[in-house]
């Protein structure tokens, strides 16, 4: 599958089945996540992640979900996505790591699309709770879940906002006349 085949097919299920997939495929997913693009190559991205027979360290996880994601538990892996807050040589704060981070995580739902596995993320979790989970200097930013999509899930239809009103043309919120 192409890139551009995936971004037009890629859609975020919210139901799993249960079942394992090869760690070789996770690995896949994560080199995905680790060959983006990053400022000054800091590369802030971080995955805490845990597979469905972890024990403690997956029900860690899960009780960050909101009741509303409960449907996350039943996915093969579940994970947090952090971003480091300060750019290690300088110390200096890095205001795009979480630009960064939701670089590495397209390229890693594309991977795994193309892998015909689902992922989806979820920014409803307790916040607080995570960053007890991590050190200071890195923020959480999303959990997600890895996994086999429950057979016979139906795509939604994709909405998006009209292509001209988020991608202007010599001002902000002009409307391209080349791209319409
Ligand atoms: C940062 C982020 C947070 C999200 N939070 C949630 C969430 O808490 N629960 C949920 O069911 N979906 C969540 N989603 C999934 C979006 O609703 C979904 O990606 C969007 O509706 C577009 O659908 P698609 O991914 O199938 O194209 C989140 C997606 C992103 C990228």
């Amino acid at each position: 599958m192409n890139v551009i085949q995936a971004v037009a097919e890629r859609w975020s299920p919210r139901a799993y089945e249960p079942t394992p997939f090869p760690d070789a495929q996770l690995k896949q997913i994560f080199e995905a996540g680790r060959a983006s693009h990053s400022c000054f190559n800091e590369q802030p991205w971080r995955v805490l992640f845990a597979k469905k027979d972890a024990g403690a360290a997956r029900a860690q996880l899960e009780a960050l979900l909101d009741p509303g994601n409960a449907f996350a538990k039943e996915a093969w892996i579940l994970a947090l996505s952090l971003g480091k807050k300060t750019f290690t040589k300088t110390g200096q704060p890095n205001r795009h790591n979480g630009h960064d981070v939701g670089s590495a995580s397209q390229a890693m739902s594309l991977c795994a699309w193309d892998l015909g596995l689902g992922m989806r993320y979820m920014a409803g979790f307790n916040l607080d709770a995570a960053r007890k989970l991590v050190p200071a200097d890195y923020e959480p930013y999303s959990l997600f879940v890895i996994g086999h999509a429950q057979k016979g899930l139906e795509k939604p239809a994709r909405e998006r906002r009209p292509l001209l009103d988020s991608f202007f043309e010599n001002g902000f919120e002009l409307k391209s006349k080349s791209l319409s």
